[in-house]
């Protein structure tokens, strides 16, 4: 199969090396000749756990290009995948689609054959037939069949994401797409992965949908969580108690401070916006959102009640930046909003995190950027885990107390047990225990 990657993102450049390690023959675009020109020296433009090797070995195998010329390597291809952005736009919410529109518009000029058109980029229900529309318009008298692929990648493991999912879904009732389609995932066949075909609006539609399931489940715990709080209860104990329930699941029931990230933030929004213009609302996830805007906040709050009811004066350390362990992403990320309460009460902010601090430096100009952990917490009042990367499971903590002005931890993602943190002398205060 030949494959055309619109988009050298996170979720092109994924998909496009994982093909390309499946054995096709892959070819990624994107209008930065910057990027394009890195990638072909080897370097990528975002931290993903096992991409920079991948990458790497296709390209040594020549299966896996990279090219700004997008009339060119559309010439030819089997499929053409657009994977561009869609942010949300300015003011509405609503996703905005002109880099989609924009790429179908370019890919039409571009086709020279029967092709199939996928679109991997999140788009709202609809967008396939608009994608449809302009191609006819565009493109000349070619076969071409319009599909919709969502993707389901977790930053941090999106290559094992990709190669081992849980399902694949294909939305389109055209024969000929149907089949090559399921010739680029044939090899998923050995994992057993089910390949679920559906119609196209369908397959819009459960992205959203599935990103908003995962976000109330997220949201439902953090606001148990706040419960077990106020009643005595053990949110991690709840969370296991309802988990091992095989209708509920264990996943996504660690309560934290608040989801954040490149796609629930903008894909719960941009489901709002597609109910509301179809005079459906979906109240449940209208008020995940807004549970989740204020939780960012309070968090804050509540790192302000463990330094005694007072900012001013007062040093925090901030562990963990990004909106999640494993990647560099700092979109949405719980810390930018919780920094900014810390700041607006009048205390100073010091930060480490692995791999988002050139990110956020760029974010959050007023913080104090430090090499590790323990430099971070030199003279605070108070540390605050925000992500749970790794490096911060097994801190020295008898160390860090020693280098605080008062050994104060907020523990945001229940890193630690409570009577571990209390024996190298902390006050200790995390989320439902
Ligand atoms: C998500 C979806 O999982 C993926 O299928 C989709 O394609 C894109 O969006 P991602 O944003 O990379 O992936 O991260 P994910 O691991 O889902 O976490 C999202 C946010 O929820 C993070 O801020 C994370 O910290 C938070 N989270 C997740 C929790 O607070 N508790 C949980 O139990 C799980």
């Amino acid at each position: 199969m030949r494959i055309t990657m619109i988009g050298s993102g996170y979720v092109g450049l994924v998909s496009g090396a994982c093909f390309s390690d499946f054995g096709h023959d892959v070819i990624c675009v994107d209008k930065d000749a910057g990027k394009i020109a890195a990638l072909e020296g080897g370097q990528m433009p975002i931290f993903e756990p096992g991409l920079d090797k991948l990458v790497e070995t296709n390209v040594a195998a020549g299966r896996l290009s990279f090219t700004t010329d997008l009339k060119a390597a559309v010439a030819g291809a089997d499929a053409v995948f657009i994977a561009v952005g869609t942010p949300s736009r300015r003011g509405d919410g609503h996703a905005d689609l002109t880099y989609v529109f924009d790429a179908t518009r370019e890919i039409g000029a571009a086709i020279d054959g029967p092709v199939v058109v996928v679109t991997k980029s999140t788009v709202p229900v609809g967008t396939g037939d608009k994608v449809e529309e302009i191609l006819k318009e565009v493109a000349g008298d070619f076969e071409i069949a319009v599909v919709s692929n969502p993707e389901f990648l977790r930053e941090g493991a999106a290559i094992g994401d990709f190669k081992r999912p849980d399902r694949i879904v294909i939305g389109t009732e055209d024969a000929r797409a149907q089949q090559v389609m399921r010739d680029i995932y044939r090899p998923l066949y050995l994992n057993e992965s089910p390949i679920l075909f559906t119609g196209r609006r369908t397959s819009e539609l459960i992205k959203y949908a599935a990103n908003a399931f995962l976000a109330t489940k997220i949201t439902f715990i953090n606001e148990i969580a706040d419960l077990c709080e106020a009643v005595g209860a053990n949110v991690q104990d709840v969370s296991r108690g309802i988990g091992l329930d095989n209708r509920i699941g264990s996943k996504f029931l660690h309560a934290g401070p608040g989801y954040g990230g490149s796609c629930f933030p903008k894909d719960t929004l941009a489901l709002l916006k597609t109910a509301e213009d179809y005079e459906t609302p979906v109240r449940i996830v209208e008020a995940v959102v807004q549970v989740n805007d204020t939780r960012k906040r309070a968090m804050g709050r509540k790192v302000i009640q463990a330094l005694g009811g007072e900012g001013k004066g007062k040093t925090v350390a901030v562990l963990g930046l990004t909106f999640k362990p494993n990647t560099d992403d700092m979109r949405d990320a719980p810390s930018l909003a919780i920094v900014q309460s810390l700041l607006d009460a009048g205390a100073s902010v010091r930060a480490h995190d692995p791999e988002g601090m050139d990110i956020a430096k760029t974010m959050m100009p007023q913080v104090t950027y430090c090499g590790d952990a323990y430099e971070a917490a030199r003279g605070a009042d108070a540390v605050v885990i925000v992500t749970e990367w790794d490096i911060y499971r097994a801190l020295d903590l008898k160390r860090l107390a020693a280098t605080m002005a008062a050994a104060v931890m907020v523990d945001l993602r229940n890193v630690y047990p409570p009577a571990e943190v209390a024996r190298a002398g902390f006050a200790y205060s995390s989320i439902g225990r």
